[in-house]
């Protein structure tokens, strides 16, 4: 035991920490990364081992904690007591992504302020038309698969929408890859997220001595955004110097916040990309599992399409953000697949001295450095008062009052300063696909490619989730 004191109770340190046993050298990583579903595997011991535990990834040893109490505390003491994990961080920004996710102190309250400026309703209600037109898009495409009678294959349509849409709001670019066939940027970019995800959980860093060549595929794609991005940054300027309210984030990033420096061409790459990757794959497998969902709860879908044709009377799709707000039945679906399937599990930080924590399990010494995974999602399909029958899809429950949304043990978009900004872009458009897909058809499931599953490599995503449309009857 050591020694260390803490409100009269002598703390443990991370050694004492029951947890799995490792393998020599590689610790905990292979059985953490086999069967692709590292976040299911953290719960499983989390089941095991208690709320907090240790494990060791190679020679290093980590803590993991589904304690609310302590992930709250994460929550709120960053960035100054606790930052990002240095190794996510670091194999982002070694492919140019340094921006709003990756940086820490001052550096980060600058770019934060950006990014929350750029993501605000007030501008989500500028390129709510760009969303629009995408939705059209999307609709057109799932005409076109009931009429044929094939099943859709429900993730890839909608990392196609939520690519158009996040291109659109980052770049004002429109990618139209709904509606193109064959190879292109649009689809190379989705690959950059997987890739991140196997460059953080590979035991060796080989990538540093030999390229493969999906790492020259990733360095060719990186190398192509990036000019995309010099394009764009220079049509911004123009139309920025012409006067007029910025209609994108590159345009916001033009001009400079009062009493900020003008911004490199790196720092715009860095977080144009940074929106590009967070706002794509997360918010796309998070409406491909509402879409799931409901495929399979055909009285959830007469529910969505019924407060659909309410709210939304002759509009093909919601006017504005305010109409989307106002499908209240559709949203808690959405949280509730959120609340099934989420799809950022855990966060990965560490502390930046050393720390004390007051867990369910007593007080426990954490030495600065230590990477810390708090699973904020955890309870929420453990959690039996908050939530009865926690394995059960009822979005009701979240209309029925009691519950207050996001806060722990289900905070699916993080908490405390570095929540995530792009939390009202994300339920916007997840609502609008799950309005769409209820109004225009009946959904079933299509198991043709296999049982439905999950994976993770940076976020958790559905495979196999195919979805059969009829038009509505
Ligand atoms: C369902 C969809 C989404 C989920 C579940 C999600 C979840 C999260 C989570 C858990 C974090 C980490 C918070 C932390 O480190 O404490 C985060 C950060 C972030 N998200 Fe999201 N996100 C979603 C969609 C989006 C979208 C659409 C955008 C923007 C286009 C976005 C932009 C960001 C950014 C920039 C950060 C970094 C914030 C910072 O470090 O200060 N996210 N998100």
């Amino acid at each position: 035991m050591a020694e260390v004191v803490t409100s009269g109770a002598v703390a443990r340190t991370v050694e004492d920490l029951s947890g799995p046993r490792g393998l020599p050298v590689v610790g905990n990583l292979p059985a953490l990364v086999r069967g692709g579903r590292p976040h299911r595997t953290l719960e499983e011991w989390c089941d095991r081992f208690g709320p907090t535990f240790r494990m060791s990834m190679g020679r290093t040893p980590a803590v993991v904690t589904a304690d609310p109490a302590v992930i709250a505390r994460i929550h709120r003491q960053r960035p100054d007591d606790f930052q990002r994990s240095a190794h996510v961080s670091g194999v982002i920004d070694e492919l140019g992504g340094h921006g709003v996710f990756t940086a820490e102190g001052d550096e980060w309250r600058r770019l934060r302020k950006m990014a929350t400026q750029a993501l605000n309703m007030a501008y989500l209600r500028q390129y709510f038309s760009t969303i629009t037109l995408v939705t059209d898009r999307l609709k057109r495409r799932w005409d076109a698969a009931a009429e044929s009678g094939r099943a859709v294959d429900v993730l890839d349509d909608l990392m196609r929408y939520t690519l158009d849409v996040t291109s659109g709001l980052a770049m004002g670019h429109d990618l139209n890859s709904l509606e193109q066939t064959g190879d292109g940027l649009h689809r190379r970019l989705p690959l950059l997220f997987p890739e991140i995800g196997r460059r953080i959980n590979a035991p060796v860093p080989y990538r540093r001595r030999v390229r493969l060549p999906r790492d020259r595929r990733l360095d060719a794609t990186v190398r192509e955004i990036d000019a995309l991005v010099r394009d764009r940054f220079a049509e911004a300027a123009r139309r920025m110097e012409g006067g007029g309210e910025p209609a994108n984030f590159l345009e916001a990033l033009v001009a400079p916040l009062e009493g900020e420096s003008p911004i490199t061409h790196d720092e715009v790459f860095g977080n144009v990309l940074t929106m590009l990757l967070a706002g794509e794959d997360t918010t796309s497998s998070t409406a491909a599992w509402a879409v799931h969902y409901l495929a399979g709860h055909p009285e959830a879908q007469r529910r969505v399409r019924a407060e659909a044709d309410e709210v939304l009377g002759e509009h093909a799709f919601p006017p504005d953000p305010a109409a989307v707000g106002r499908m209240k039945y559709a949203e808690a679906v959405v949280t509730e697949a959120q609340r099934l399937r989420p799809v950022a599990p855990y966060i990965a930080t560490q502390p930046l001295h050393d720390v004390t924590f007051e867990t369910e399990q007593g007080p426990l010494l954490v030495e600065k450095g230590t990477p810390i995974f708090s699973l904020h999602a955890y309870g929420a399909r453990r959690d039996t008062v908050r939530f009865p029958d926690p394995e059960a899809f009822r979005p009701e429950r979240w209309l029925e009052g009691a519950l207050p949304p996001e806060s722990l043990p289900f905070a699916p978009f993080g908490g405390g300063p570095r929540f995530c900004p792009g939390r009202n872009l994300a339920v916007v458009e997840a609502t609008i696909v799950v309005a769409t897909a209820c109004r225009g058809f009946d959904l079933e499931p299509d198991h043709s490619a296999g049982p439905v599953g999950e994976r993770a490599s940076f976020t958790a995503f559905p495979v196999n989730l195919r979805v059969r449309l009829s038009a509505r009857r």
